[in-house]
């Protein structure tokens, strides 16, 4: 017993240390596109220039591309490539979220869309939890024209994971969850034609 139990350890200890690894390079190379971004963006302005706008992936592909053409020779191409990829997402367009405006009358549009967040009952003794999402109150249509692109659920605003759907499919999803007790549950999802929608649990 004392030694599956230590074996355990070692595994959970394992994937720590690796799960550290995987995050530190993560946060390496975005510090080098930031490094990057900083000293290619300032050569002819001040970096507030760009740092002052939000702009999607195709504006800042448009924007880099044309600032790389004032002098070529100054910034290359995989170096514009991580630059867009940076200010793309430390900078993009949020997207608006939409949510329920009047509980007690939901337009047409918001029984399509807003998440309905189902809490099962689940492990107690491991506390986890099966947490369902439905899209949403009146199903919401799968058809190849018109779908939800995916669901993401949020403990206190944290992902706590995300499922990508595509036409056909349910759509719903469900999530298997530690630590939820006593948190605020949300779940996001996107409509290819209406957008970002958010419920919560009630
Ligand atoms: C060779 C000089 C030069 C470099 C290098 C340069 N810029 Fe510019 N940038 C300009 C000039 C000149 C303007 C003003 C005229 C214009 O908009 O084309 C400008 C304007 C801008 C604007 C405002 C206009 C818009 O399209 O929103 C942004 C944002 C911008 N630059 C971002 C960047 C970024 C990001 C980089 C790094 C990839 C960069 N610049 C590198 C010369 C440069
Ligand atoms: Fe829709």
């Amino acid at each position: 017993m004392k030694k599956v139990f230590s074996l355990k350890l070692f595994i959970a200890l394992l994937c720590l240390f690796y799960s550290s690894i995987a995050h530190a390079e993560s946060l390496e190379t975005s510090k080098a596109d930031k490094s990057l971004f900083e000293t290619k963006c300032s050569y002819c302005h001040e970096i507030e220039r760009p740092l002052s706008k939000r702009k999607n992936k195709d504006g800042w592909t448009a924007t880099v591309k044309r600032m790389q053409s004032k002098n070529p020779s100054h910034i290359s191409d995989a170096e514009a490539e991580s630059i867009i990829a940076y200010l793309s997402y430390e900078r993009g367009e949020e997207a608006p979220v939409n949510r329920i405006k009047d509980p007690s009358n939901l337009s047409e549009l918001e029984k399509k869309h807003v998440p309905v967040i189902q809490i099962g009952s689940g492990d107690v003794e491991k506390k986890i939890v099966t947490i369902t999402v439905k899209v949403g109150e009146v199903p919401h249509p799968m058809e190849a024209t018109h779908y939800i692109k995916y669901i993401e659920l949020f403990i206190d605003g944290k992902s706590a994971g995300k499922v990508d759907l595509k036409p056909g499919d349910k759509p719903e999803a469900s999530f298997n969850v530690s630590g939820a007790a006593g948190k605020r549950v949300t779940a996001r999802e996107e409509c290819n034609l209406h957008g970002l929608w958010e419920g919560e649990a009630r």
